[in-house]
């Protein structure tokens, strides 16, 4: 069974909301042959990365940045799990106050030294979230899980 990792970093409801929402799109009922298993960026471990088959990560911007929580996932799994995921799918998203460009070139970059594939847009969200964020955030969970299917 295709197993997909959903990481992130909750620190508000906000974030919670578009996690469920991930979540819920992942989990559908259309996609009960894919496990999803999610995990907090400050406890995922490097067998959690090697065991899923591919990745969502979760997280709002911090001064110009991804969460040093998300960031010390990275650091965390980056090395041991370098030349054995390569080609994995992954997807992002993001929230923050009013620019989330500086986390989003941050994921990606580290994400491209580990080579994995990104199979959709990042769901990209600044201030209240509407119902259009939510869709899309259940939408990115939904066309990660399926992609373990093909
Ligand atoms: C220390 C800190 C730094 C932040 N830096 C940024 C930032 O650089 N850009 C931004 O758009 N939002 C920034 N934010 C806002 C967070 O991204 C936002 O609080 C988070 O996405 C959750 O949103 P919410 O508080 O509306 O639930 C920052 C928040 C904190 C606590």
């Amino acid at each position: 069974m295709p197993r997909l990792l959903v990481v992130h970093h909750t620190p508000s409801p906000t974030l919670d909301t578009m996690l469920r929402c991930v979540l819920d799109g992942a989990g559908q009922a259309e996609l009960a042959e894919v496990e999803v298993q999610h995990r907090p960026a400050l406890g995922a471990t490097v067998t959690d990365v090697l065991e899923a088959d591919g990745y969502i990560v979760g997280t709002p911007a911090n001064l110009g940045y991804m969460s040093g929580a998300l960031k010390h996932f990275f650091d965390t799994i980056y090395y041991p799990c370098l030349t054995s995921t390569i080609g994995r799918p992954w997807g992002l998203y993001v929230h923050g106050n009013d620019d989330v460009d500086g986390a989003v070139t941050a994921a990606r970059k580290i994400v491209t030294g580990l080579g994995w594939k990104a199979v959709s847009e990042p769901v990209l969200c600044t201030g209240e979230i509407t119902s259009h964020d939510r869709e899309a955030c259940w939408e990115l969970g939904a066309v990660v899980a399926a992609s373990l299917l093909d």
